[in-house]
Formats: structure tokens, sequence, C-alpha cells
């Protein structure tokens, strides 16, 4: 497969095959991701991987997230436990959750730079795992932005939380959807 071809190829996954990917596939992927660029080579990266049992802990916190910000009711009535149980049950079925964060700089266009170069490593992790036959969906949901939940899965209050990636062998590819033509996005100016 080309560059190329991948670019127009990948696509957001959402249905994984029960399997773990191997570590060192893992370790591949996002070692090709780290040829992002990064003003000043910074690197701002970190990852955690959740797998297996580890994943019970960190869904755990993500329901608490979800109850705390009224997004499913904290309280222990039938449709309310059916609702955790089906969310626990379905996150719990993805084969890897890998959370992506980097340091929250205080100066505004530091922030940015770190921000951009870190989608530059999770679109390049995209891009690499499309080769490994490996899928990925990025996603962004409003527990990232619940500073309880950062604390509760251990990390300090100066942590920028950037998306977190559902990984796994697809069980199946939706169909590409295409693009809008760049004609209607691109001016060239000449003079
Ligand atoms: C910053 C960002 C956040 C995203 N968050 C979600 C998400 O929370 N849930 C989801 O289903 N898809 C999410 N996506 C994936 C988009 O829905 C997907 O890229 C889009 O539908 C185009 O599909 P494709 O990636 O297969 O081309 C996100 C994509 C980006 C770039």
């Amino acid at each position: 497969m080309t560059i190329l071809h991948t670019l127009k190829n990948r696509r957001s996954i959402h249905t994984f095959k029960k399997i773990n990917i191997p570590s060192d596939i893992l370790k591949d992927i996002f070692t090709y991701a780290s040829y992002a660029p990064t003003h000043y080579m910074t690197e701002p990266w970190e990852l955690i991987v959740y797998q297996d049992e580890g994943k019970s802990s960190f869904i755990q916190s993500i329901l608490s997230s979800y109850e705390r910000i009224g997004m499913i009711k904290p309280n222990n009535e039938p449709k309310a436990v059916k609702m955790k149980e089906s969310m626990r049950d379905f996150l719990m079925d993805i084969p890897h959750h890998v959370l992506i964060y980097f340091d929250r700089k205080q100066d505004q266009i530091r922030y940015e730079e770190e921000y951009a170069a870190v989608c530059a490593f999770i679109q390049n992790a995209q891009l690499a795992a499309w080769e490994y036959e490996v899928g990925m969906l990025w996603t962004i949901t409003p527990y990232m932005h619940d500073p309880l939940f950062a604390r509760d899965i251990g990390l300090g209050e100066n942590v920028k939380i950037a998306a977190v990636l559902q990984v796994g062998y697809p069980k199946s590819i939706p169909r590409n959807k295409g693009r809008t033509p760049i004609e209607q996005k691109i001016k060239f100016i000449t003079e």
C-alpha cells in the first residue's frame, strides 16, 4: 500500500474483533506515529494503553464521570443500571483504549503547538495502524473535559487529555463517505 492509498482508504472503525493486538505491533504503530512534526522537538504525546483487566477501572471511571456530568442517572433504578451495564459491556468489548495526553502549557501559543503536534501524532498512528490492518476510532467525549476524571485515573491536574483511541482488528469497515472536492475549499492568490 502506498501512503496515498492509505490516506484515502483508511476508515474510522466502530466494531472490533475480540482479539488483542500484540504489544510489539502497537509499539511499532506508535513508533511510526512519533515521527509527527513537533515544534522545538518537545514530542509532547504521552500514552496509556488500557487492555485486558486494565480496562475495568478505566471504564468504571468513565461511568462515574458520566454520572457526575449528568449523562447517565446516578441512581440504581433498573433503567439506569441497564444503561450502565450496556455501556460497560460495549466498552469492555473494545480490545484496547489508548488515552493520549500531554502537559498543559500555560502559554496559549505553546499550548496550541503541543496540541497540534499531538493531533499529527494521532493521525500518523491511524495511518500506520491501517498498514498493519489495525483499526482505530479517534474519540473525544465529555469525560475528557471532567477534571475529576483525570484525577480518578491518576493523572495530574496539569494535563490535557487529547483523545482516546479505540483500537482493534476491524470486524467491519465502513464505506468511504468521500470528501468535498478541494476546489470548493482552496483559493489561489496570484496577484
Ligand atoms: C478530533 C476528532 C474527534 C472524533 N471523535 C469521534 C467520536 O467521539 N466518536 C466517533 O464516532 N467518531 C469520532 N471521530 C471520527 C469521525 O467521526 C470520522 O473521522 C468521520 O466520520 C470521517 O470518517 P473516516 O475517518 O472513516 O473518514 C472523531 C474525529 C476527530 C478528528
